[in-house]
């Protein structure tokens, strides 16, 4: 199911948004994506559930509807993948990039329980809180190694030089994959990201189909040589792991959800910890409140968190005639589930759009959804964004926009929120 924007639709340049009846905003315009932030404030406040007449998504915007929908998963279910695929076909050019792939599978993600849950069994091991925390001297010791690289220069491009890098780095060791390797690594995770967010051209969805055979090709010849030859990584687990007790996972399950982990994992905990960086520069008084008090750290991730919402929206595909909010929904229908939205539901959040590194409740926001399809890996994004503030604002002080650079843009993507870039300068800490 692929979104092309409409010919026109009222922008905001044209018109107050105040003034616009909803209808005329296109949820996938530049201008909403780019800048969502008024556009759920009307959706909450106007139609908490809305059917969005340009695409036919149901809209579920307030933090009760989205509580509600996300944990009836046998109503709202996470096999979008599948019904978005039915009766459609990819265009010839990206069916010949994909020719060589192998058969895309749902698992985690993309799968609804049980099998959902057998699948998640099988990795959660390598992320339950307990393990994750024997990384954090790892997480600590890359973080310095990749602030020694900029540390000198007094500039930085942070998404690039730092945010991208430790999440990838930490997922790639956990993935067996070697250092030369990582430049391949990123291209394939932006083309699993391109694909998701659903805006790609032709030229686009092409290359994102050959990143992702590339990908495919490379893990399975690894997927093997773990099954011969386990090590203590997660790619041996994957390579090892029985399927209820019984039978191994076949390729295309095995890389359905090493795909699922790096996607998952890169982009967002890039995301989260670059925007973070971009909060605290917008508001010094809360950037010297955690300089003062680093105890505040741990609230601070959350309130990152919160306003961040690196996973903006998520899909669900309703199974059978419901209602949801007051409004009718019929089986068949697309929902796209608004976390960033409810995470500034002024109903649970006291003015929400304030960034507050003391906010009480902040850890009540959704930004890892909620029920069976709780974000696999909380612990580890938690423990990066932790260790990344930490070492940034323990070495590094004076933090603000690079001099002459723009305001900082954010990617069009429907499903994942970031930053393309954020050029920032600093001096560093006298020992
Ligand atoms: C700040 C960083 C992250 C954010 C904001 C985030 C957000 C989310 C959200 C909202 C979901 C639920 C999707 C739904 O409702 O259908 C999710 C699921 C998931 N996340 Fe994360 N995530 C982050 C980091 C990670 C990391 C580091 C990993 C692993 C390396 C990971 C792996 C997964 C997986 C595998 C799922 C699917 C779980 C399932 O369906 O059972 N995530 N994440």
């Amino acid at each position: 199911m692929r979104w092309r924007p409409q010919p026109r639709w009222l922008s905001r340049s044209e018109t107050c948004l105040s003034a616009t009846p909803l209808a005329a905003i296109h949820p996938f315009s530049p201008e909403t994506l780019a800048d969502p932030h008024d556009y759920n404030r009307r959706l909450r406040a106007e139609a908490p559930v809305y059917r969005e007449p340009n695409t036919g998504l149901f809209l579920v915007s307030s933090y009760d509807a989205v509580v509600e929908a996300v944990q009836d998963w046998e109503t709202f279910s996470n096999r979008f993948a599948q019904a978005m695929g039915s009766g459609r076909e990819p265009p010839a050019e990206v069916q010949e990039a994909a020719a060589d792939g192998y058969r895309v599978v749902d698992t985690m993600l993309t799968a609804d329980p049980p099998e959902q849950r057998r699948f998640r069994k099988l990795v959660n091991r390598a992320f339950i809180p307990r393990r994750v925390a024997t990384f954090e001297p790892h997480v600590e010791a890359l973080s310095h190694e990749l602030i020694d690289g900029f540390a000198g220069d007094g500039r930085v491009e942070l998404m690039a030089q730092y945010a991208q890098l430790l999440p990838l780095v930490m997922i790639a060791e956990q993935l067996g994959v070697p250092r030369e390797d990582l430049p391949q690594f990123r291209r394939w995770s932006d083309g699993f990201v391109e694909q998701l967010g659903q805006m790609a051209d032709l030229e686009g969805q092409v290359q994102a189909a050959k990143m992702i055979v590339e990908f495919q090709h490379y893990f399975a010849t690894k997927l093997e040589e773990r099954a011969r030859e386990p090590r203590d990584d997660i790619l041996s687990d994957i390579a090892t792991a029985r399927v209820e007790d019984e039978r191994p996972l076949d390729v295309p399950e095995s890389l359905s959800i090493l795909q699922q982990l790096l996607v998952a994992g890169n982009e967002t905990t890039a995301n989260a910890i670059a925007e973070g960086m971009w909060l605290l520069v917008q508001h010094p008084e809360q950037l010297a409140a955690v300089e003062a008090e680093p105890a505040l750290l741990p609230n601070l991730v959350e309130e990152v968190l919160r306003l961040a919402t690196p996973t903006a929206n998520m899909w669900r595909v309703v199974t059978k005639d419901t209602t949801l909010g007051g409004v009718e929904i019929p089986k068949g229908s697309f929902v796209l589930v608004r976390y960033a939205s409810a995470n500034r539901d002024e109903k649970v959040f006291p003015e929400p759009d304030r960034f507050d590194v003391r906010r009480g409740n902040a850890d009540a926001h959704l930004a890892f959804g909620m029920g069976t399809h709780f974000c696999l890996g909380a612990p580890l994004a938690r423990l990066e964004m932790q260790v990344a503030f930490r070492t940034l604002l323990g070495r590094l002080e004076r933090w603000r926009l690079a001099a002459g650079a723009a305001p900082p843009r954010y990617r069009l993507n429907v499903l994942l929120r970031g930053l393309e870039a954020l050029p920032l300068e600093f001096r560093e800490r006298s020992a």
